[in-house]
């Protein structure tokens, strides 16, 4: 049996350009909120919202075109495709879509849901798939159009969320591992404290037999008790992680989190111990945008040259499911 294992490094990115934008002043004619609940509760000033003709395959595709040529590689390279959503256009699945809206003909894709873990979840698979031998180039897309799952008269959950798509390349390393640790944790007894659950009545359809039917109901969220739950497990993932990579929290370039809420990203860099202006924050801008908001704040960093090659970057994604992770690593080939 071949036992040879290969080095995994992240090698480009890319986010789609939404050009419409809802503000908290916006919101207050939607809801009986204000600018200063948003803003003081959360960090939120504003979200982008996808046009009626945006979708997850045109704004994850845009993404993962960014993403596939700043890894200086050509649709065609691509071998896999890995598509993070809750939001998908199809519920059979939006990879293919997104496959065929870029031209990776030679990609094999799938959909992995996991809701705000989602993306953090989908890197670690294409690790394996890396680390086995069995793939050279992959894209992980987390994509999410969370307006269509919105309940937009709820004004506990309507102000968080926003729509948005990111992605990252992740390639064959001849020279190390780039991946230095993973942990992925999931917790379905609390499942009811968040979820877009299916609801359904039963309907006759023939003789004694019934049917559900029914729909996805929107984002249901028991805002407290997730707020506990992340303060508490993000920082817990991360310590076992950064321990794992045998590494500490001084070692982290970049901390990178679920852009959920600004007080659980200060909450969990308190507890680590790693000031401010090594954590990632663009939730200002974006609101939460679900699987998206970590590729898409990464994508940011990079961009703008914050992120530099040979960073350390420590990410942790959590929420639904109950779901969360973290994964450690350096950026770039
Ligand atoms: O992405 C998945 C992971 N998600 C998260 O991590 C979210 C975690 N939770 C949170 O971020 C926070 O719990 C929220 C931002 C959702 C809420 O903040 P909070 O400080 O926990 O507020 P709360 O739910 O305890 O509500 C406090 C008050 C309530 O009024 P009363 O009962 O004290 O009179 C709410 O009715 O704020 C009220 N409220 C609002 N007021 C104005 C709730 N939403 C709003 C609003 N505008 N939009």
């Amino acid at each position: 049996m071949n036992q040879q294992t290969y080095g995994v490094a992240f090698t480009g990115s890319g986010s789609a350009k939404l050009e419409t934008v809802l503000t908290n002043e916006q919101m207050t004619r939607v809801v009986d909120t204000s600018d200063e609940w948003i803003t003081t509760r959360t960090g939120i000033r504003q979200r982008h919202i996808a046009n009626v003709t945006d979708s997850i395959r045109s704004l994850g595709g845009e993404a993962a075109r960014q993403a596939i040529a700043s890894a200086g590689l050509e649709p065609a390279d691509i071998d896999l495709i890995i598509l993070a959503t809750s939001t998908p256009d199809d519920l059979f699945g939006s990879a293919c879509q997104i496959q065929h809206e870029i031209g990776a003909a030679r990609a094999v894709a799938f959909d992995i849901t996991a809701a705000c873990s989602g993306f953090v979840f989908s890197l670690v698979t294409a690790a394996q798939f890396i680390r086995t031998g069995a793939y050279q180039n992959i894209v992980v897309v987390g994509a999410d159009l969370l307006s269509r799952l919105t309940d937009w008269s709820d004004r506990r959950t309507c102000v968080l969320f926003g729509d948005g798509a990111g992605a990252i390349v992740m390639q064959r390393c001849e020279t190390g591992d780039r991946l230095l640790s993973f942990e992925m944790h999931s917790d379905g007894s609390k499942n009811d404290c968040l979820n877009a659950a299916y609801k359904h009545e039963s309907a006759p359809l023939v003789d004694d037999i019934t049917i559900q039917n029914g729909q996805f109901t929107p984002v249901d969220m028991n805002g407290r008790e997730v707020y506990r739950f992340a303060v508490k497990r993000v920082p817990e993932v991360l310590e076992k992680s950064l321990f794992h990579a045998g590494i500490s929290t001084d070692d982290v370039d970049w901390l990178i989190l679920h852009q959920a809420n600004q007080r659980i990203l200060d909450a969990a860099a308190q507890r680590l111990g790693i000031p401010a202006e090594r954590v990632v924050s663009n939730m200002a801008n974006h609101g939460n945008t679900d699987a998206a908001s970590i590729p898409i704040a990464l994508d940011e960093w990079v961009r703008t040259g914050k992120i530099k090659a040979g960073d350390t970057l420590a990410l942790s994604g959590f929420g639904a499911g109950l779901s969360w992770g973290a994964a450690i690593l350096k950026w770039g080939q």
